[in-house]
C-alpha cells in the first residue's frame, strides 16, 4: 500500500468528519446512533424495542462470592448512569426508535461487505479505477450481494468500500439488492450511513482513493492518527 496515500487518506478522514464517530485508537465512540441520523436498514435496529419493557434491573453477586451460591450472598446494583436513563430503560441512542452501534474499524479490509446489514457489496473486477482514483463500473452483475455471496463469491474490500463512500456507486449497488425477493426479505439493501466523500460533498477522486487506502490500512496496530 502507498503510505502517502495512507497518510493523505487520512486527512480525507477528519476533513470528512468521519472522526467524530469513529475514534482512534479503536476507531469507534462505542455510542449506540439513533435510527434517524444512521438510516440504515431499520428492522433490526427496531427489533430490540420490545425488550424495554422486559427489563429488570441489572444486579451482581459480590466478587468474593463463593460457588456454589449461599442463600445470604451480597448483591450489588449494576450502576446504568450515563448508558441509559434508568436501570431498566434500553441504552441512550435505541430509544425511541432504534439506533446503531458505531462500527470499530479495524481490520475492514478482510471484513467486506459493509454495514450491519453487509448489503455494500461489490465484487472484484466490477470496477475500473484509473490512475487518479476515478470509477466506471464495467460489470453491472457484480453489484449488491447478488453479485458477491449469494453466487458463494465474496465481496471485495477495496470495492465494496468505494461504495460505502461514493452515493452513486451506492445507489447502483441498493437498485441490485432491492431488485432481488430474497434480500428484501431478509431486510439487506445496503442503504444508509450517508456519509459520503464524492464530488457532491466537495472531494476529487483522488481524495476518495486516497480515504479508501487509509480505511484498508486499519489493520490491529494502526499507527498513530
Ligand atoms: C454519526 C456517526 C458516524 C459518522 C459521522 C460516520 N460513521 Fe461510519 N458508522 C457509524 C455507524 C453507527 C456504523 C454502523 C452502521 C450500520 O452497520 O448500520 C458505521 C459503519 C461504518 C462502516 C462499516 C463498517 C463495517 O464493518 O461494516 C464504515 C467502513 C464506516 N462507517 C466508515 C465511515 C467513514 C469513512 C465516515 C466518514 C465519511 C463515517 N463512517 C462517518 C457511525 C458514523
Amino acid at each position: 500500500m502507498n503510505s502517502n496515500s495512507v497518510k493523505r487518506g487520512a486527512k480525507v478522514f477528519e476533513k470528512a468528519n468521519c472522526a467524530t464517530c469513529h475514534i482512534s485508537p479503536f476507531f469507534t465512540d462505542n455510542k449506540i446512533h439513533p435510527l434517524d441520523k444512521i438510516r440504515t436498514n431499520p428492522a433490526r435496529a427496531q427489533s430490540r424495542l420490545a425488550l424495554n419493557k422486559l427489563l429488570v434491573p441489572s444486579k451482581l453477586y459480590t466478587f468474593n462470592t463463593p460457588v456454589p451460591i449461599p442463600a445470604n450472598a451480597e448483591v450489588l446494583d449494576i450502576p446504568t448512569q450515563g448508558i441509559s436513563d434508568t436501570p431498566t430503560t434500553l441504552p441512550k441512542g435505541i430509544l425511541p426508535k432504534g439506533g446503531y452501534k458505531t462500527t470499530s474499524l479495524r481490520g475492514l479490509y478482510l471484513s467486506a461487505p459493509y454495514l450491519h446489514d453487509g448489503g455494500v457489496a461489490v465484487r472484484a473486477g466490477s470496477l475500473n479505477v484509473n490512475s487518479n482514483g476515478r470509477f466506471t463500473v464495467v460489470d453491472k452483475s457484480g453489484l449488491g450481494l447478488t453479485g458477491t455471496l449469494n453466487q458463494g463469491i465474496a465481496a471485495d474490500a477495496a470495492s465494496s468500500l468505494r461504495a460505502l463512500v461514493d452515493r452513486d456507486l451506492r445507489a447502483l449497488v441498493i437498485k441490485a439488492n432491492k431488485a432481488n425477493p430474497g434480500l428484501v426479505f431478509s431486510n439487506i439493501d445496503g442503504t444508509g450511513h450517508e456519509f459520503y466523500v464524492d464530488r457532491q460533498a466537495g472531494f476529487n477522486s483522488n481524495q476518495q482513493a486516497d480515504l479508501i487506502n487509509f480505511l484498508l490500512a486499519l489493520d490491529d496496530n494502526p499507527g498513530s492518527f
